[in-house]
């Protein structure tokens, strides 16, 4: 898989911004880093994010931690990312057979490992996390949905408009840049292990024109017990955790948190 399968971490990549803003962060990236503190055997300065995006969570948990190395499959959304974490490593690497021939005291897979569409994707990150993770080290690993909270058919909308620099517009442009999307989850084969996110993008330049984009996601669902079958599997003792969220409804989301024994 290239990112170029989704505009969105393509061409679309520079929007990244205007579509998920890193202040909607905090409160989450408080929670992940919490429990990779408290799941580490002694203290924990390193940490080791795979398929890290645009760099949000990062924003936040490089005040928890000492040093960050922030990977990601595609090149566009690491660029995102070095705007917003300059302090950061990052590293372009497909999560499942990335190999920085270094340890970690912690290792966090958030979003990004819904586009793990199979059991042997998910023991491939698995095995990854393994040996990036130092003996008494933790891995976090926090999917959308497993099987059993998945909605079904269920949308979702937003977006945000740039804050423009002082000076503001220049001639010629009448708005600041923006974008609006709606998300459609979906399942067409409930007895499989993945489901289809649809995304319609609106996207607004500084003239005025709007551009429509349609982009197919097609994404991991596994039950529970894949999950622990899969991280226990590679040698983890693990939990999983419900994501308690302020404006989140409980018990939608969990998240598996694992200790590599000593
Ligand atoms: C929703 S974004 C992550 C956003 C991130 N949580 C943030 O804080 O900005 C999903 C990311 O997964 C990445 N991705 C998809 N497949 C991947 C793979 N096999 N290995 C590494 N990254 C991958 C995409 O390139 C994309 O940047």
């Amino acid at each position: 898989m290239s990112s170029e399968e989704h505009q969105l971490y393509g061409d679309l990549a520079p929007w990244w911004p205007l579509m998920s803003s890193p202040g909607d962060y905090q409160e989450e990236a408080g929670i992940y880093s919490t429990l990779l503190e408290e799941t580490c055997d002694g203290p924990a300065p390193k940490l080791l994010e795979l398929g890290s995006g645009g760099g949000n969570n990062a924003v936040y948990m490089k005040r928890r931690f000492e040093q960050l190395v922030l990977t990601d499959l595609s090149e566009s959304m690491l660029d995102v990312s070095r705007e917003l974490n300059p302090e950061c490593e990052h590293l372009q690497g497909d999560m499942r057979t990335v190999r920085l021939g270094r340890t970690f005291d912690a290792v966090f897979v958030h979003d990004a490992i819904c586009y793990m569409k199979s059991r042997e994707d998910l023991r491939q990150v698995a095995d990854t996390a393994w040996v990036h993770c130092r003996p008494g080290g933790a891995a976090l690993f926090a999917p959308d949905y497993l099987k059993e909270t998945f909605p079904g058919s269920c949308s979702e909308q937003g977006g945000h408009d740039e804050q423009l620099a002082e000076g503001g517009l220049k001639e010629g442009e009448v708005c600041p840049r923006g974008l609006r999307y709606l998300s459609w989850c979906w399942d067409p084969d409930p007895t499989d292990d993945q489901y289809v996110t649809d995304y319609a993008y609106m996207v607004r330049e500084r003239d005025g024109s709007v551009t429509v984009v349609h982009d197919r996601h097609i994404e991991g669902l596994f039950a529970r017990s894949q999950w622990l079958e899969v991280l226990e599997g590679t040698g983890f003792e693990v939990k999983a955790v419900p994501l308690e969220h302020s404006e989140v409804e409980a018990n939608v989301h969990e998240m598996f948190v694992a200790h590599r024994p000593t």
